[in-house]
């Protein structure tokens, strides 16, 4: 069984992309909405949250947790051992498929922009690519509060189109969707980024954590329950 959390609906993204890979795996998915955002939350609150979050799951049975929160994968290296043996971080993968972009755009949290995580882990993979990041945080409200690929307000559309003038304005070759939220408007910023490539962590995340489990995966009955 496989545990999932976010502050709320972005990592479903994550869930889309995982059950496509694992049709059989049993997930259990956490939207800790009490006390979201968490992109506006100090690193200790943060903490705090993410142990907790990694707790509930694996109290319910989960083997492996799926950090689906860009925002609390930044603080993935201030866990226990054994919670970090648990829980896979979706910044590193996203960054090892984004560091093959010279100039990449990053839109996130207050906090994971305030963190530089994602520079600091795309310079590893890649240490000449310019990294650019950006503060979106009203985004996530808007994703709260239904904006999805083909339905948009018009205040989210404003914001992509503002989010599209940055990125060309930048000359960013990629464009990092550093808030799984931000995933559920893949297509919408993709269409007004044609020739950018787009780089989602919540996908990236859900291939790590199958590599990390492609055997229970071939057990599960496919079940689901959302905490
Ligand atoms: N979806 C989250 C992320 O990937 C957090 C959004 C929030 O609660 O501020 O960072």
């Amino acid at each position: 069984m496989t545990g999932i959390f976010d502050s709320g609906v972005g990592g479903l993204t994550a869930y889309f992309e995982l059950r496509k890979l694992l049709p059989r795996e049993d997930i259990i998915y956490l939207a800790d909405r009490k006390n979201a955002p968490y992109g506006t939350k100090t690193k200790d609150e943060l903490i705090a949250l993410t142990k907790k979050d990694i707790k509930r799951l694996s109290d319910m049975g989960a083997r492996q947790v799926l950090i689906a929160c860009c925002t609390a994968s930044t603080v993935w290296g201030e866990l226990s051992e054994g919670e970090r043996a648990i829980a896979t971080p979706i910044i590193t993968p996203a960054s090892r498929v984004a560091a093959e972009g010279e100039r990449i755009a990053v839109i996130a949290t207050e906090h994971t922009v305030r963190s530089g995580a994602f520079g600091r882990e795309i310079r590893k993979f890649s240490p000449t690519s310019e990294v650019f990041e950006r503060a979106e945080q009203p985004l996530v409200a808007m994703v709260e509060r239904g904006a999805r690929d083909g339905r948009i307000s018009e205040e989210c559309r404003d914001e992509a189109q503002k989010i599209a003038e940055w990125v060309r304005d930048i000359r960013a070759d990629t464009l990092v969707l550093g808030c799984t939220h931000f995933s559920h408007l893949e297509r919408t910023l993709g269409a007004m980024l044609a020739h950018v490539r787009i780089v989602s962590p919540a996908r990236e995340g859900a291939r790590a954590i199958k590599e990390k489990i492609t055997v229970t995966g071939a057990l599960g009955n496919g079940r689901e329950i959302y905490i």
